[in-house]
């Protein structure tokens, strides 16, 4: 169902780990194909491969051991030797994609990660930032929605992730030091923006995840101070804040694993996603 425009490009980031980045991806990227009747590509671009393993769950191992072509193959641009080819072959449109669902007229693929992602692009030569998005150019035409999980650190990945987003989401953690990140991203922004000046990046906004106890536990004092914390550093970017919040929920790893036999409070997603998908036309 191509849109006109070609996909929307948004990355999943925050300069702090385990706010729900990984988590949060997957689930967009799932409530996207089955929910919402998108065609959805998922990009994984943590060496940690975590949102591969939240999407291909015991398929990964398999992925790993037929060492199936990856993330790292994109920013190579080419596929190595291997037994059914004698020297380097251009690498094409599917190579590195792994279907994870496919109904009717939609479906949901994944450009994974691997372990070795990290060594193999800080190996001598500098990686070049715009890999990517010239891939996602060249053969996602007609998706209509793709989503990068990025690091939790600064590196030439986050440049690989701006370059080829139009938006970006933020998901934050409502406990002490939640805000750490956002001056780093802010900036990290504005440099990007100076040296990409024809690239309209923009953040859709700040997620809080994992917040409060459904029917229980609100967060008590310390998450009314990060709240506030997080309100005061939003309005200063001037970065929109989504009304639904995701709540804590044992559902949400379970997930992960590919184990569906207990939503519990996880199914409470769907509130954020809904906000999320209205809000950028989808
Ligand atoms: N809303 C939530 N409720 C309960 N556990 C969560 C929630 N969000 C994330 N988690 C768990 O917290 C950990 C970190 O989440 P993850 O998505 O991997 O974060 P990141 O990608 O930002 O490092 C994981 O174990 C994940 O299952
Ligand atoms: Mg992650």
């Amino acid at each position: 169902m191509a849109r006109k425009d070609g996909p929307l490009v948004i990355s999943v980031i925050n300069m702090k780990g385990g706010v729900g980045k990984s988590t949060i991806s997957a689930l967009l990227a799932r409530h996207g194909a089955i929910r919402r009747n998108l065609d959805v590509l998922a990009i994984d671009l943590d060496p940690q491969a975590n949102l591969s393993q939240a999407l291909m769950h015991n398929s990964y191992g398999q992925f790993l051991t037929d060492q199936r072509a990856s993330i790292v193959e994109v920013f190579n641009g080419y596929l190595p030797p291997s037994p059914s080819s004698s020297g380097p072959s251009p690498l094409g449109p599917d190579d590195a994609v792994e279907g994870i669902f496919e109904w009717e007229d939609r479906s949901l693929d994944l450009i994974p990660a691997r372990f070795d992602f990290s060594d193999n692009l800080t190996n001598a030569i500098r990686p070049d930032a715009k890999a990517l998005a010239r891939f996602i150019a060249a053969n996602f035409k007609d998706k209509d929605l793709i989503i990068i999980d990025c690091a939790p650190t600064e590196s030439i990945l986050t440049h690989a992730a701006y370059h080829a987003s139009r938006l970006l989401l933020v998901p934050v953690k409502p406990e002490y030091f939640a805000t750490i990140g956002f001056p780093l991203l802010a900036q990290s922004l504005t440099n990007f923006r100076r040296q990409n000046r024809g690239h309209k990046i923009e953040v859709a906004g700040i997620v809080i995840n994992n917040g409060f106890y459904h029917g229980g536990n609100n967060g008590g004092p310390e998450k009314t101070q990060a709240m506030a914390d997080i309100r005061a550093d939003a309005a200063k970017n001037n970065w929109h804040m989504f009304k639904h919040e995701i709540p804590f929920s044992r559902g949400f790893p379970k997930k992960m694993r590919g184990d569906f036999s207990y939503s519990g409070n996880s199914d409470m997603f769907s509130y954020f996603a809904n906000e999320f998908f209205k809000s950028i036309g989808m």
